[in-house]
């Protein structure tokens, strides 16, 4: 009896933390998005360009950067919106989120990169998950065949990268992240043959990407003919055989999705040895927010990446309803990061243009965007603020 009354304190406990940490999270990013439609807005009515449909980043100057729908990180802003939307079922949002998605929708057609996961996944993905609508689902087919061109069966990959004489065939670890989109494809049209190239393109980077204590390169190059390895690099991070932060973090998250998808338990072996990797990384500071690459060379005096943060909150959520030993160490972890990016990462009440988070590390070598708002942070914190709160009300992270 004591031990039941115990464990409904805890969970009880648990609930009103993760409510209050929703609450205070969606109040600030209500706000500030608030701020960045206006800012958006204006910035697109001085724009000369009239293909500029969405916010990105700040420039040094501190102005907006729009960026046109090809851009890989068009579709995050429109997903934001649907995750304000789902949280707090105001019409307001519903109807900025419908908007900016239809924005992005023609990349559904754009097969000039592995990008088109990312872009129609995170817009027209959560369009479709939060309203049922037949539009958004044909459109989520239509995507995945146009993802599915770029499979080469040699390879057993989704190629990247076109158009670089340097890599014949690149394949970046963050191209987990579109298998979101052909699992959800096979699921609604009963083509097993999306399914198929992901399950294919998941195990050829489990067997090339990865170094034996389980943190992965960026780029593997492969031969298109032959399918076999070119060359391993680490394009944005520190050096070929450093573990940039965010690489990893997608690495965290497309395992953790993948095993969501199949559940086939070499995926969740994966995902909790990156989980692994990350968290018992000496260089991880107390905050749990990483440094932009995890064998940066001037650590503690170099950017951190809260982008990394955020994703691995948010797949860490997810992560520990799967595992069995660690699922309070992963839980407990993703509780800290977003503590922190509430607490110590935002941006001033209605400045930096309504971005919510500050200090995200885009390319570091190529000295762009270091230390920046950028919206797949505000994105993906936004996500994690969203499978916290689910989590403590026992539901599945993800609203069905
Ligand atoms: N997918 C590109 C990046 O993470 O910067």
């Amino acid at each position: 009896m004591k031990k039941i009354a115990t464990l409904l304190l805890t969970l009880s406990t648990a609930i009103v933390y993760a409510q209050h940490d929703a609450k205070k999270g969606f109040k600030f990013a209500e706000n500030q998005t608030d701020v960045l439609l206006k800012a958006t807005a204006e910035a697109k009515s001085k724009a000369t360009k009239p293909n500029l449909v969405t916010p990105r980043t700040l420039d040094s100057q501190g102005n907006l950067v729009l960026i046109p729908s090809r851009d890989w990180v068009s579709g995050f802003f429109s997903g934001e919106l649907w995750y304000l939307y789902e949280y707090t079922h105001n019409k307001k949002w519903q109807e900025a989120a419908k908007d900016f998605t239809a924005k992005i929708e023609p990349e559904q057609n754009n097969g000039d990169s592995h990008d088109v996961g990312f872009k129609i996944y995170t817009s027209v993905g959560n369009a479709y998950r939060l309203t049922n609508d037949a539009h958004y689902k044909a459109i989520i087919i239509t995507a995945a065949k146009t993802l599915s061109t770029r499979f080469n069966p040699a390879v057993g990959c989704i190629k990247s990268w076109d158009g670089r004489k340097e890599w014949p065939f690149p394949v970046i670890i963050d191209n987990m992240m579109n298998l979101e989109l052909m699992f959800a494809a096979t699921r609604l049209s009963g083509d097993s043959s999306f399914y198929k190239i992901a399950v294919t393109h998941a195990n050829t980077t489990l067997k090339n990407h990865f170094r034996p204590d389980y943190s992965s390169y960026h780029v593997i190059d492969y031969d298109p003919a032959m399918g076999e390895v070119r060359h391993r690099q680490t394009h944005q991070g520190y050096a070929d055989e450093s573990a940039w932060a965010r690489g990893q973090a997608w690495g965290l998250y497309g395992f953790t999705m993948c095993y969501r998808e199949t559940h086939d338990k070499k995926y969740l072996v994966q995902a909790e040895h990156i989980a692994q990797f990350i968290l018992n990384n000496p260089t991880l500071p107390a905050d749990k927010v990483p440094y932009w690459d995890f064998n940066a060379p001037g650590i503690p005096n170099e950017p951190r990446d809260a982008s990394a943060a955020a994703i691995m909150a948010s797949a860490l959520y997810e992560l520990c309803t799967y595992s069995g030993t660690n699922s309070k160490l992963y839980r407990a972890t993703a509780d800290k990061i977003v503590n922190s990016l509430t607490n110590n990462y935002t941006a001033k009440a209605g400045e930096s243009q309504g971005f919510i988070l500050l200090h995200s590390t885009g390319h570091k070598p190529a000295k762009s965007e270091i230390d920046v708002p950028i919206s797949y942070a505000d994105y993906y914190y936004l996500e994690a603020l969203t499978r916290q709160e689910r989590l403590a009300k026992g539901e599945h992270v993800i609203k069905p």
